[in-house]
């Protein structure tokens, strides 16, 4: 809380550190009441600095500030001034040692920011300014030190003790308690800093570097999980062995830790040598986790690994840079699960996440750039424009120069910068030198906001055989930018002929407001395949006829465009039931549609895995993103109309698909061709649901109760749940209940699926859920489960026209506030989106955050969010 109105920081305001921090010694004293910290930092002036300052250290103003001395000299409150989270001395030599003892309560931490206590352990979340509810330290990324730490614990309950680096020593202490000491030999930034003390069960495996050296790698979990570290493990293998061959880097510590928790607010954490993730992020086990958590648990895993060079070796000068490491490491998170998976299914899943919620982001009151200008609160940019789209901005720099030149730009940006802390602009300037391109207006990506559109059209000449694209760019104003240069793009294109034989196929570079593209020898009219394998993150439109795109399904030789062909037809399709519905007129479902997917039912020589994004219909969100002015009950309804037509028109292929790829599932294994087969199997099932005839109620009974493995267990749950089978969706959810009660992680999605579940009453439900003993509103999955779920899944309902659910959630949100600012203002996303929506909802949304805001002492978290959405 912040007795003061929170004051934003800006990136133009960056200076130096005055101060170096070359070592710091930790040692934490873990009790049950409370924690005591001694760090001794060696300080000295930095010689890059402008000018002389007073000693500066950032310490959150709930910590109690024991003892401070400097070279063995205590000093008395008259010698420091201490306020707004600073503490401040004044008369301090060139070098010295500080020392300075704290007392914390990490018991009474539900913020889950600094030290706290997860289930009975003890964890810490640093980034990004976690540091400073430890002790008061330089707490920004460009001061890096090395640490060594002491942990002491009680031994019975606290038998391991984990921090950055490798273990040095440990012992016996009086009164039951043991110390262990870690040293930390690379200098890190102190938002990489962890400690982990507690009764943990682990799995232990090693790994044998490219140049022969030995790591251990272990995972730790509470003792019940123990049966579910196989596949992270199997994961951090893969991923390690990946950056040695397509990075050329290898991990340069001699073990690599792994802690499972289930208190975190976010995914995973990088903290050298010692990363702590969310239980969601690592867990896994075919009887309890999906395919889908699967592959976020090899994403995740392979995510936090890679950080270590692009993000740890080299580090971000300050918060503002955030995406020099984020877009990085997913975009090279998601090449690895490209390489280990499917390439063209990874890449659709990552363009519709970006598509419904990056786009939507954009263009909503908390756009801002890749590389941000200002903020309140960094926690609330972590977000999908700096991770998603930084990743896309990498892409198009992979996508410009090529992979070999790339790869020479990302060698000499580790070899430039190992050790230090740097900027966007540093990473740019490597890619830069190596390929001798100018880069200048490239780097617009970083510092202009909005999602640019792309308007095409085309000429084309029979008698020269010469055809024209002609290219403009435009983009949107955003908050505090109301013109946008164009930007410097790369577009993927081909061009097909009418029977689909491809003509060419280019890379085009857009630089200019509107541009020409001319093509020479073109034999006839053409279709151009646009934006292959999404390229740019940008919108596209060009006047596709249906035929064209029915043709692009069928032919286009670029697997996610052929996919996109499919998606657009079926956004063209489902805006024109929308309208029909709103005018009161009847809705249609189109022929040639249901005959093109009838031909990819039928053709049993496609990918399953591709064929079931094929025939995924767009999601409600997606289309709320698409419409000029949102109507969710339109939205809706259309989309239902379509699904259940395209059930019953193809209820005989649905069954014959589902049967064909039942019978070719064999046991259960998390590869990328059975997990394609699973995917379009639950497909089929959905469809099969969505005829609305008992039969198929009873395969999907019978896929619950037989199955050996969660991903169809929880496909059949949901399906039922979401129909209109209501009796035997709730005696599923029962017998679910049940037989996982003890599994926190599938009790998530027990809350998640009823949460979603968009039948009359979902308010009522989800509040007699907010009482049941399996949610728990301290723990931030259970939070995301229930009201995300909600708020987030159940648009319909969330949006019901009386406003309650707004109410709910803004009570909800006031009374997380207090508790875990982070997560509070997270889940308050739904909200500051109330301009999309027609007027009475908008008003609606609007009371909502303005009683929030006219709350006192709300946090700088949800202050920043509510007060920018207000604007
Ligand atoms: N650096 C972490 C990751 O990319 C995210 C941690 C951010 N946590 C936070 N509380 N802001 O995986
Ligand atoms: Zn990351």
């Amino acid at each position: 809380m912040s007795a003061q109105q929170p004051h934003a920081i800006y990136l133009e305001d960056y200076q130096p550190p005055a101060w170096r921090v070359e070592r710091t010694a930790l040692r934490f004293e873990l009790e049950e009441e409370q924690a005591l910290v001694r760090a001794q930092l060696s300080i000295s002036i930095n010689p890059e600095a402008g000018s002389r300052q007073a000693l500066e250290l950032l310490g959150d103003d709930e910590i109690e500030l024991q003892r401070l001395s400097i070279d063995g000299e205590v000093l008395c409150a008259s010698d420091y001034a201490r306020a707004d989270g600073r503490l401040v001395i004044p008369n301090v030599p060139d070098s010295f040692t500080l020392e300075c003892v704290t007392r914390l309560l990490p018991q009474q931490n539900t913020a889950l920011e600094g030290l706290y206590k997860s289930d009975g352990m003890f964890c810490t979340q640093c980034e990004a300014e976690g540091f400073r509810r430890i002790t008061f330290f330089p707490d920004r990324p460009d001061v890096m030190s090395v640490f060594t730490t002491t942990l002491v614990a009680d031994k019975t309950r606290y038998p391991v003790l984990l921090s950055n680096g490798n273990p040095v020593a440990s012992g016996d202490a009086d009164g039951g308690r043991h110390w262990v000491t870690w040293e930390d030999p690379w200098p890190k930034p102190s938002y990489l800093f962890a400690l982990v003390a507690g009764d943990l069960a682990l799995v232990e495996d090693h790994y044998t570097t490219a140049s022969g050296r030995e790591v251990a790698l272990r995972i730790y979990a509470e003792r019940k999980d123990l049966d579910k570290l196989d596949h992270a493990m199997v994961s951090l293998k893969n991923a390690m062995r990946w950056d040695e061959q397509v990075y050329g880097r290898e991990y340069d510590l001699d073990i690599y830790m792994i802690v499972a928790v289930d208190f975190f607010n976010m995914g995973a954490m990088e903290n050298k040598g010692l990363n702590i993730f969310n239980t969601s992020c690592v867990l896994a086990h075919p009887q309890t986790t999906t395919d889908a958590a699967f592959q976020r648990v090899e994403a995740v895993v392979a995510h936090e690994y890679f950080h270590n060079w692009s993000g740890n070796r080299v580090t971000c000068r300050d918060w503002f840079q955030l995406s020099l490491k984020e877009g990085f490491t997913v975009f090279r998170d998601a090449e690895f699960s490209a390489d280990m998976n499917s390439r063209t299914v990874k890449r659709i899943e990552d363009v519709t996440l970006l598509r419904t919620a990056q786009f939507a982001e954009d263009a909503g009151p908390m756009a801002h750039p890749v590389r941000p200008e200002s903020y309140i609160e960094i926690s609330n940019f972590y977000t999908l424009t700096v991770y998603e789209k930084g990743a896309e901005v990498v892409r198009m720099l992979h996508t410009l120069l090529g992979p070999e030149l790339f790869r020479k730009g990302s060698d000499l940006y580790f070899e430039r910068h190992d050790g230090q802390a740097v900027t966007t602009d540093d990473f740019v300037r490597a890619m830069e030198d190596v390929s001798g391109r100018d880069l200048s207006q490239f780097r617009r990506w970083y510092s202009q906001a909005g999602t640019p559109r792309l308007n095409v059209s085309d000429q084309y000449d029979a008698e020269t055989g010469c055809y024209e694209l002609h290219v403009s760019q435009s983009c949107p104003p955003s908050p505090g930018q109301e013109h946008k240069l164009p930007y410097h793009l790369p577009l993927a294109m081909g061009l097909l002929a009418d029977d689909g034989t491809e003509l060419c196929s280019r890379v085009l570079e857009l630089t200019e407001e509107e541009q020409v593209f001319r093509f020479e020898g073109i034999p006839s009219r053409p279709v151009p395949s646009l934006l292959r394998g999404f390229s740019a993150p940008v919108k596209l439109d060009y006047a596709y006829t249906d035929q064209q795109l029915l043709m692009l399904l069928r032919h286009d030789t670029d697997g996610f465009n052929r996919w996109d062909a499919g998606q657009r037809l079926s956004v063209r399709l489902l805006q024109q039931q929308t309208e029909a519905w709103c005018r009161g007129e009847p809705m249609q479902c189109e022929q040639a549609l249901v005959d093109a997917w009838r031909g990819l039912l039928r053709d049993e020589n496609l990918d399953p895995a591709m064929v079931a994004q094929l025939l995924r219909l767009p999601s409600e969100a997606q289309l709320s993103e698409l419409a000029d002015e949102i109507d969710v009950i339109a939205i809706h309804e259309a989309r239902e109309f379509m699904r259940t037509a395209l059930a019953r028109a193809l209820e005989s292929e649905w069954l014959a698909v589902y049967q064909r790829c039942d019978a070719a599932s064999g046991t259960y294994s998390p590869d990328a061709a059975s997990i394609g087969l699973r995917s379009l199997k639950n497909l089929a099932l959905e469809y099969l649901i969505a005829t609305g005839r008992e039969p198929w109620l009873e395969l999907a009974r019978q896929q619950f109760e037989q199955s050996d493995n969660m991903t169809d267990q929880q496909a059949a749950l949901s399906l039922v749940v979401h129909s209109g089978f209501r009796e035997v969706g709730a005696e599923l959810l029962e017998a679910f209940y049940l037989q996982w009660q003890h599994e926190s992680l599938v009790m998530n999605q027990w809350l998640a699926i009823q949460a979603s579940d968009s039948a009359p009453g979902a308010l009522e439900r989800v509040v007699s859920l907010s009482r049941h003993p399996m949610f728990d509103m301290r723990n931030p999955n259970k939070l995301r489960a229930l009201i995300g779920g909600f708020c987030g899944q159940n648009l319909v309902q969330f949006h019901a026209e009386d406003g309650s659910g707004y109410t709910w959630l803004a009570d909800w949100i006031l009374k997380l506030d207090r508790q875990n600012p982070q997560v509070a203002a997270r889940l308050l996303t739904p909200l500051t989106r109330w301009k999309r929506y027609e007027p009475v909802r908008r008003a609606l949304m609007r009371d909502q955050l303005q009683r929030m805001m006219d709350t006192a002492e709300l946090s700088a978290d949800v202050y920043e969010v509510v007060s920018k959405s207000l604007v």
